[in-house]
Formats: structure tokens, sequence, C-alpha cells
């Protein structure tokens, strides 16, 4: 049993990691949160199928009223659409203002079901309880929610941090081969932007971390957590360091949107955005080749990466309309070490165009 403490100026928070919690996320829950009266679960079938029951019999073990209410999965339903549609079940469920959210699912779940939150009613608490790698790593803490616009990703949304983020990683044993590594990634970005301990752990430990053993889970996934919430809590609303869990994000994002998220996973987009960083920071010689090809190998090896198909002008082109450009300037993470990276706003068009052409030489190469 791990607790971690993200603390804040929103709100203070834990987040715990332990097998079998979510057995007790009701418990939980009534100390979190004494005042609830109402717990509505949001999910997606597929989850509701293999955790559920475990959630509601805890809710109901704590006296709970618990209702369940679904949205269809994909990051393509990641949507306004889907918000409207939940808040509507919602009502008609009963939920007020003296009910709480509880997102059970992965990072699109906890991206809908966090704004929902942050808005029905004009706001209700919520509780996270992540079930892919990378929402329990990364998505489930820290307080960002939000859905997608046609134009680009999480362009909606609030911050708006949860009352406690339950992280059982019993769950991951029913995670799809892809999904759970194509959350790798976001660790080993935790690893990359500050903690070469992280880093190479993973290095050392690949193996035993793509059978899932146990320990080296909860292990990474206890030092993740703690390398997020000392970011956010420095940082709660990205005016400055929190850029930094941006690394492998900005072509990343551009990627998942030019091919209509159907391409990459998530966590696969931001794996070529960081080969991509990590390949400017070399020619930008900020990074020297040998620790390029420590960060790039580490990424390989991960996952076999789909292909980058996409014509290097419209990844540009996209890079314009990503929240992470300010007064017209993109702003790109750049590696300088493994545990260390710099924000650098002056980066060329030249080097991005050729950095996106590498990555399609790359994924023909593989
Ligand atoms: N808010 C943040 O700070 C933040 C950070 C990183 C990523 N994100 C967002 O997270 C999203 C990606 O999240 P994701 O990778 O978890 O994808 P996801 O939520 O789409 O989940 C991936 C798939 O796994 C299934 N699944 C979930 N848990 C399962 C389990 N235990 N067993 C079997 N199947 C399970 C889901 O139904 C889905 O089909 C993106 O939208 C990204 O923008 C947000
Ligand atoms: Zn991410």
């Amino acid at each position: 049993l791990q607790r971690i403490d993200i603390k804040t100026e929103q709100r203070s928070y834990e987040a715990i990691i332990e097998p079998g919690v979510l057995r007790s996320a009701g418990a939980i829950l009534r100390d979190k949160i004494p005042s609830a009266k109402k717990a509505f679960g949001v999910s997606v079938a597929k989850v509701r199928r293999l955790h559920g029951a475990a959630v509601a019999e805890s809710m109901k073990a704590a006296e709970l009223d618990y209702h369940i209410v679904e949205m269809p999965d994909g990051e393509r339903y990641k949507r306004l659409a889907t918000v409207d549609d939940l808040a509507e079940k919602l009502v008609k469920a009963g939920a007020d203002r003296s009910s709480v959210i509880v997102a059970l699912g992965g990072g699109v779940v906890g991206d809908v079901a966090g704004f929902l939150a942050s808005v029905y009613m004009r706001g209700v608490p919520c509780i996270q309880l992540p079930t892919t790698f990378l929402a329990q790593v990364d998505s489930s803490v820290g307080g960002k929610t939000g859905v997608d616009l046609r134009a680009g990703k999480n362009l909606i949304g609030t911050f708006s941090q949860p009352h406690a983020v339950l992280i059982d990683p019993e769950v991951l044993t029913t995670l799809p081969e892809r999904d759970f590594r194509a959350g790798l990634f976001e660790s080993l970005k935790a690893g990359v932007i500050c903690s070469n301990e992280v880093f190479t752990f993973m290095e050392a430990n690949r193996d035993r971390i793509l059978r899932r053993e146990a320990d080296a889970l909860q292990w990474l996934i206890a030092e993740s957590v703690r390398i997020k919430a000392d970011v956010v809590g420095k940082d709660e609303r990205e005016s400055g360091l929190r850029r930094i869990l941006n690394f492998g994000h900005t072509i990343g994002h551009a990627l998942e949107a030019e091919t209509d998220y159907k391409q990459f996973l998530h966590g696969e987009a931001v794996a070529w955005g960081m080969i991509a960083s990590t390949m400017i920071a070399v020619g930008m010689q900020m990074a020297s080749s040998l620790v390029a090809q420590r960060i790039i190998s580490s990424i390989l090896a991960l996952a076999a990466l789909p292909a980058v198909d996409v014509k290097p002008r419209n990844i540009l082109k996209r890079l314009a309309t990503d929240k992470k450009t300010i007064d017209g300037k993109v702003h790109f993470i750049l590696p300088i070490d493994v545990g260390r990276v710099e924000i650098v706003s002056d980066v060329p068009e030249r080097a991005i165009l050729q950095s996106v052409e590498e990555l399609r030489m790359m994924s023909h190469l593989a």
C-alpha cells in the first residue's frame, strides 16, 4: 500500500496505490467526502463488465446510493456531445449537488467524467478510479479534465482536482497488450523529463515490466505518480514548470489529430513525439547523440509503433492550434540529458519538418 499526497492550491488529496483498493472504493469515498449521499459511476461497457461489480458492491456496503452511467468507448467519443448525453442521464438518474462522480476507466473516461463533474450543476466532487496503466501513472492525477474538438485535442476543459485517486494495479491484468504498452510511454516520459532513476529502472527491468510483474508495476506506478504530484504541486495551472509534462505531446497531439484519432493510441503518438523532440535536440546541439540513442532505443524497445504516414507540412500547420502555442510560438520540451529537459520556443520550422520526415523514414525501416 502506498499513499501519495498531491498538494495544490485548489485541493490536497491522496492517491492510494494498492492491489484490490477498488473493493474499498465505497468506504474511502465516505471517508474523503462525508457529505456524499449518492454516487454516480461513469464508465464504458467493457470496463463496467470487467470491474464494475467490485465497485458497485463496495458502494452498497458503504450504504451509498450508487448508479452507473455509460459512455461509448474510444477517443472519438471524448467530445462535448458525450458530456451532454451523460449529464442528461445523470439528471434522469437523480444526481444532484450532493452527488459524487466516480470515474471508472481509462484516460478517456477520466478526462470526460472529470470535466462533467466540474460543470455538472456548477460542479460536484469527483473521485478517479483509473483502470489503464496510462490513467494510473498520469491522467488521473493533476486535475486536467476535458474533451477534444475537431480542431484539436483537449481544447475544451477545466483544471479541476479530484477528491481522491484510487489506483488498483490488479485491474491491469485484463488490459489489452497494445493499451498496456502505450501507457508505459507516459512513465518513460516522466523518467526522461525528471527522473534518471525511473528511466534506468525501465531500462533494467523491461522484461519484468512487460510481463506485468506486480512489484515492478507497483514501483513504477508509485514513482510516476510521485513525479506528477511533485510537478503539479509546483505549477497546478501550467504557467511554467508543468509544461515539461508535455514532452513528446506537441508533435504527438498533432499526429493524433492528423490521423483522426484512429491510427495511434495516445501513448504511441507521444512515443513518436518524444523521438522527434529528441532528434530536434540533437540537431540543435542541446543533446548528445549518445543520450539521444539511449532515449530512442528505450522507446522503441517498449512497443512496435504504428507507422507515421503524414505530410510533415500538415503537422506543422496543426502545431499552430496546439495549446502549447503562446503568442504564435510553439514551445518544445527538449531533452538535454536523461532526467533533464529544457523548454525551447525558437525551434526552426525546418527542424520540425525534418524530424517528422525522419519519423516517416524510421517507420518504414522498422
Ligand atoms: N488529463 C491528463 O492529464 C491526461 C494525461 C495523459 C493522457 N490523457 C488522456 O488520456 C487518454 C488516453 O487514455 P487511455 O490510454 O487510458 O485510453 P482509453 O481510456 O481509451 O482506454 C484504452 C482502452 O482500454 C480499455 N480499458 C480500460 N481499462 C481496462 C481494463 N482494466 N481492462 C481491459 N480494458 C480496459 C478501454 O475501454 C479502452 O478501450 C487520451 O484522451 C489522453 O489525452 C489525459
Ligand atoms: Zn499524455
